[in-house]
């Protein structure tokens, strides 16, 4: 209803807000924006600038000293941040994906203990559900946690990690009874320097190349009884109900390299001329335009309805979360291929953004699940 309308608009606060990380982003992230992408670096620029302005977590509620932004906020964060360079957006993104579930089913020691030092800009957070053979099929996992004592001892490689080695702390889904499947898999937090905790090579990618991508591996790693997050058993519903809300900030990634590449294209096609006029003078290129504009459009309301959806935790949450992930993925791959369309020769070449930006947007219809999962999920929470 309207109602819903208004509570999903963005008031005055949203919009300085993102007055202020645009600045920030072009200021401070778009200059590095080739350079990480070309020599495949940790955008450590990004980290510092978005540390310095407490952009790096917003999400993070006040009680544990964080800003406590809403969903609506987060997403404008990590869409400003992805229109310059979607490598350093994977900063805010992964940083909430990976202390969600303590945020949402941590103990309170566990939130005071881990939340304080990532909104400080101490520590970074990741998140490990994916495996080798569990990818789509993530209950399928083989990571396995056993009770010895007061402790849990982990073993297991987990893949596809972002910003792995980088990051302090990492949530980890692990099997504390194979017999139940996804009622047997249990949620800890892990720390980089816990003894038996070790990383793989950096995977070599097509995009997104300044966010460390690599395995982590447990061997045997002990930790504490009460680093165990929520109720044992209850890890793979935490997982999911995490997912339902960080989904969001892949549409917001998505729609971020989308208006990235649609303001470079359209401001270039204003500038180049062929046949004795600006080639943006060409209906073709003026109806090019115009589809770009309107997916993208499209793909901000219902990022922007779902994260409203998010902040409330409404009902329909797991619905429109993959679905704003689906839609708005898809329309970064269709926008940052026709920017490449549009710049011609020029556009296929690595003196302009829009190839990076194209090859970037490609893993936001891959990664928190695949957009074939994301159908999954949808048609079994059909509206
Ligand atoms: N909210 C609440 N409960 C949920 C839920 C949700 N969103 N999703 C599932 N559940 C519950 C189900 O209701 C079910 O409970 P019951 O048995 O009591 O009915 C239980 O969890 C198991 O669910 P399913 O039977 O649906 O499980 P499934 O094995 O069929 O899998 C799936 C469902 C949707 C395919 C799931 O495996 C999935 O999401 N796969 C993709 C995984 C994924 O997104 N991975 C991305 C990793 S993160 C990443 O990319 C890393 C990075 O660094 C960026």
């Amino acid at each position: 209803g309207s109602a819903d309308f208004d509570l999903y608009r963005p008031s005055e606060e949203h919009d300085m807000l993102r007055d202020a990380i645009r600045s920030l982003a072009e200021a401070k992230i778009a200059p590095y924006a080739t350079a990480v992408d070309e020599e495949a670096r940790f955008p450590q620029e990004a980290h510092d600038a978005l540390v310095a302005s407490d952009l790096h977590a917003v999400h993070v509620p006040e009680e544990y000293g964080g800003t406590g932004a809403d969903a609506l906020a987060t997403v404008i964060v990590i869409e400003e941040v992805a229109r310059v360079c979607v490598s350093s957006s994977l900063i805010p993104a992964v940083n909430k994906l990976g202390s969600l579930p303590v945020v949402l089913s941590g103990s309170e020691d566990l939130k005071k203990k881990y939340l304080g030092p990532l909104a400080k800009g101490d520590a970074m957070f990741s998140y490990c559900l994916s495996e080798p053979e569990a990818g789509s099929d993530a209950a399928g996992m083989k990571t396995r946690a056993v009770r010895d004592g007061d402790h849990w001892v982990l073993n297991g490689v987990k893949r596809w990690i972002t910003n792995a080695g980088v990051s302090e702390y990492y949530t980890v889904m692990a099997v504390t009874d194979p017999a139940k499947r996804s009622k047997g898999i249990s949620a800890f937090v892990v720390e980089k320097s816990d003894e038996g905790v070790s990383f793989g090579a950096p995977e070599k990618k097509l995009g997104i190349k300044g966010s460390p991508t690599r395995e982590v591996y447990f061997d045997n790693v002990r930790i504490p009884a009460d680093r165990m997050i929520g109720e044992e058993g209850t890890g793979f519903l935490t997982a999911m109900q995490t997912l339902d809300h960080t989904r969001i900030t892949i549409a917001a990634q998505a729609l971020g390299v989308a208006q990235g590449a649609f303001d470079y294209a359209k401001n270039y096609v204003q500038e180049r001329k062929q046949f004795g006029k600006a080639i943006a003078d060409f209906q073709g290129i003026q109806f090019m335009l115009a589809d770009m504009s309107m997916k993208i459009s499209a793909a901000r309301a219902l990022t922007y309805q779902a994260a409203a959806a998010s902040e409330r935790g409404d009902a329909d949450l797991t619905y429109l979360g993959a679905a704003a992930k689906c839609f708005a993925s898809d329309v970064a791959m269709e926008v940052t291929t026709d920017a490449v369309q549009l710049l011609g020769g020029y556009g296929y070449t690595r003196d302009y953004p829009v190839e990076r930006m194209m090859r970037d947007a490609k893993i936001t219809q891959i990664y928190e699940g695949t957009n074939q999962v994301q159908r999954i999920v949808m048609a079994r929470n059909l509206p």
